[in-house]
């Protein structure tokens, strides 16, 4: 039985990675942003995990439009990234725990999601950076479980599937053989459109809301369809699936321990929320 100590769910802007490389985490532009992190690591270094399941969107690296799953569980023992053009300088790889991969697999497929699996897997900067704000020490002791989400190529799974999607997967991690301490890891969002006439939405009413259903009332998001949360949201804004997938692993009752929001970082509405067992 593997014990899930809690959820961190954050932006994963790849400015984010360029700042850190640039140690302007005092800077005035970012100050706002990095300084909800301390917290949030004083938090996930007590609770000590063992794995990190990181519930993200790949955004062309590992996956095209060309070929794209709506449900993708990493099942390798390592995961590298590249960079994929953004320009941020190329991160350590970071071992994989394909056994819980498989645990997580095989109680998806049990529970009637099609998932692909992938036994090799690139992983771009809605993982990677992520992992830098919470291990910026380096994360030789962590594993991952990556797991993307279509939020990117539509059609988009609804709200509603996504969240089965997470309490299937969070029946795995509590059923798992193994006494691990597992940390889910959500990651995208909040409000942001990068393209088109909207290009630089900002929806703070509707992070708000967000924000505060995800404690205890998520299934309140289960009610907007995938293009109603792009119109509320922004086109990337759909990224808040990853956020509702996570949430759905958390499960039951959770407190918010940690909130940060701040905009605009880069286009984003950037945010950092940390929920654990009520
Ligand atoms: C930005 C935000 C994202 O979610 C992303 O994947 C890439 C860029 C941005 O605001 O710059
Ligand atoms: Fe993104």
């Amino acid at each position: 039985m593997s014990n899930i100590i809690g959820s961190v769910a954050t932006s994963h802007i790849p400015a984010i990675g360029n700042a850190i490389h640039k140690g302007l985490q005092k800077d005035e532009y970012w100050q706002p942003f990095f300084d909800g992190f301390p917290p949030a690591r004083a938090w996930l270094h007590a609770a000590k995990p063992d794995v990190a399941v990181v519930v993200y969107n790949d955004h062309g690296l590992n996956f095209f439009l060309d070929k794209m799953p709506t449900f993708a569980v990493g099942a390798a023992p390592v995961y590298t990234s590249e960079d994929e053009g953004w320009g941020i300088p190329t991160v350590p790889p970071v071992r994989g725990a394909p056994e819980l991969s498989w645990a997580i697999i095989e109680q998806a497929v049990a529970d009637e999601f099609d998932v692909t699996t992938c036994q090799e897997m690139l992983v771009d900067h809605a993982c990677t950076v992520p992992l830098q704000l919470m291990w910026p020490e380096g994360w030789e002791g962590i594993r991952i479980v990556p797991i993307a989400i279509n939020t990117v190529q539509h059609p988009l799974p609804s709200a509603k599937r996504c969240l089965a999607f997470g309490q299937s997967i969070g029946r795995a991690i509590r059923a798992f053989a193994q006494t691990l301490n597992v940390v889910v890891i959500s990651t995208g969002g909040l409000s942001h459109q990068l393209e088109g006439e909207r290009a630089g939405f900002l929806n703070p009413e509707f992070d708000d809301l967000c924000l505060n259903a995800l404690i205890n009332k998520p299934e309140l998001l289960t009610r907007y369809s995938a293009h109603e949360i792009v119109e509320l949201a922004g086109s990337q804004g759909a990224e808040i699936l990853n956020w509702i997938v996570g949430r759905g692993i958390l499960g039951g009752a959770a407190r918010e321990v940690v909130r940060n929001y701040h905009i605009p970082i880069s286009n984003t509405a950037a945010a950092l929320q940390v929920l654990e067992p009520a």
